[in-house]
């Protein structure tokens, strides 16, 4: 940390963003799975589309002008199923890859590559974690089936300790 321009870097991602109701419907599946690992707080539960990963604090302005000028639909993501990821020992509530999301992250990826800005370029996993630190895959059951009406998409830090901040949101089309 600088103290005069405070942090040098800054771990940025883009994000789907739920609103209380679909919070409250995420926590609610996540709370019927007992504690198989570290579960993530409501406040912090979301869905990446595009991990930035450390920024230069700079580039931020370039970040949000590059995804300010895509223009992509809203869209219904259905999550429907729990799973586990084994390299990264979580454990999400995730579903299908609706086609309007793989084109928003695909215009995502394309704005960032234009702008200069680097990115995870792993395939797009629609998935919001609910247990980090799970040492091996527990029982999941089917979880009831939560319709998501995406409608914006937004710019999120991450600061270790602290609850993730979003930076700024989009409304999609
Ligand atoms: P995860 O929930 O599956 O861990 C902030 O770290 C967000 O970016 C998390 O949702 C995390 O996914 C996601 N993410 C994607 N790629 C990442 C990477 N290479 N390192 C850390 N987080 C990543």
């Amino acid at each position: 940390m600088d103290s005069k321009s405070g942090p040098i870097s800054r771990r940025l991602f883009l994000a789907l963003w739920p609103g209380d109701g679909v919070r409250w419907e995420i926590a609610s599946r996540r709370d019927l799975l007992g504690t198989p690992g570290r579960p993530v707080p409501d406040h912090n539960l979301h869905l990446t589309l595009l991990f930035l990963g450390n920024c230069p604090a700079g580039a931020l302005p370039v970040i949000r002008e590059a995804a300010g000028d895509v223009r992509a639909g809203g869209f219904d993501l259905l999550l429907g199923a729990f799973g586990y990821f084994p390299r990264a020992r979580v454990v999400w509530l995730g579903g299908e890859v609706p086609a309007a999301g793989r084109a928003l992250v695909s215009d995502l990826s394309d704005a960032m590559r234009a702008a200069g800005i680097g990115f995870d370029r792993r395939r797009w996993q629609p998935h919001v974690t609910l247990f980090r630190k799970v040492s091996r895959r527990p029982a999941l059951p089917a979880p009831p089936p939560l319709k998501w009406p995406v409608r914006e998409f937004v710019l999120v830090e991450s600061v270790p300790g602290k609850p993730y901040r979003v930076l700024k949101t989009w409304h999609l089309k």
